[in-house]
């Protein structure tokens, strides 16, 4: 299915939330790179723009944008971000991308996250989509076992290296009814970096594009 034309006319909604003076938070993937197209029209509102992917800075440096590091601007006012599976609470499921770890910094960091999708997002109890874990490489065979031991089934992202030099876990059959507890429950776990569910650091506003 080719979501295109609504993850650009989500991404395009978004813009209305970018007010004067705005310190923009910029997520990553798809939806997000539609954004990144379409900034220009807003480039007089934004007083700068801290990214949450090497994919992303790139993007946004060839637009024209000067990236920041989150540590210099302090919080930013707005964070736009797409996601892989969103619940009618707003728990996501990130990470599709690897890049969920620097996302949920960003996300967390911001005074607002919007959320932009097209509503084959949409879902009723998060995890059809393989929840992405992130893990440093010498724990990878541990995780798997811990996550197996959960009634999970942890399928190795072979060949992907993230951002940071990490490696990634895609989960199968996992129980997330409750997303706060599996949030916790895998990062608890010795060697895992983060996974890719928002349940704490979950969009205010979910603009959804059908
Ligand atoms: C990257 C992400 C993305 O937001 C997520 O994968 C959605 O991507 P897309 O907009 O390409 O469908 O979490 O780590």
């Amino acid at each position: 299915m080719n979501n295109d034309h609504e993850k650009e006319n989500a991404a395009i909604a978004s813009l209305d939330y970018v007010t004067h003076d705005c310190i923009l938070g910029v997520g990553t993937g798809s939806t997000v790179n539609y954004l990144i197209e379409n900034l220009d029209r807003v480039k007089h509102k934004i007083k700068s723009v801290v990214s949450s992917s090497v994919d992303s800075t790139r993007r946004l440096q060839s637009a024209g944008f000067i990236v920041e590091e989150l540590s210099t601007v302090g919080k930013p006012d707005l964070y736009i971000d797409g996601a892989d599976e969103v619940d009618s609470s707003h728990n996501l499921i990130k990470g599709g991308g690897g890049a969920h770890t620097r996302e949920k910094i960003v996300a967390s960091a911001s005074n607002e996250f919007v959320c932009i999708v097209d509503d084959s997002k949409l879902v009723t109890r998060l995890g059809a989509f393989p929840l992405p874990v992130k893990v440093i490489p010498e724990s990878r065979s541990l995780v798997a076992r811990k996550i197996v031991s959960m009634g999970g089934t942890p399928i190795y992202r072979a060949g992907f290296v993230t951002d940071q030099g990490n490696h990634i876990l895609d989960i199968q059959d996992l129980d997330i009814s409750n997303p706060e507890a599996v949030e916790v429950l895998l990062n608890n776990i010795p060697g895992v970096v983060d996974n890719g569910i928002f349940a704490f650091n979950k969009p205010k506003t979910v603009l959804v594009s059908k």
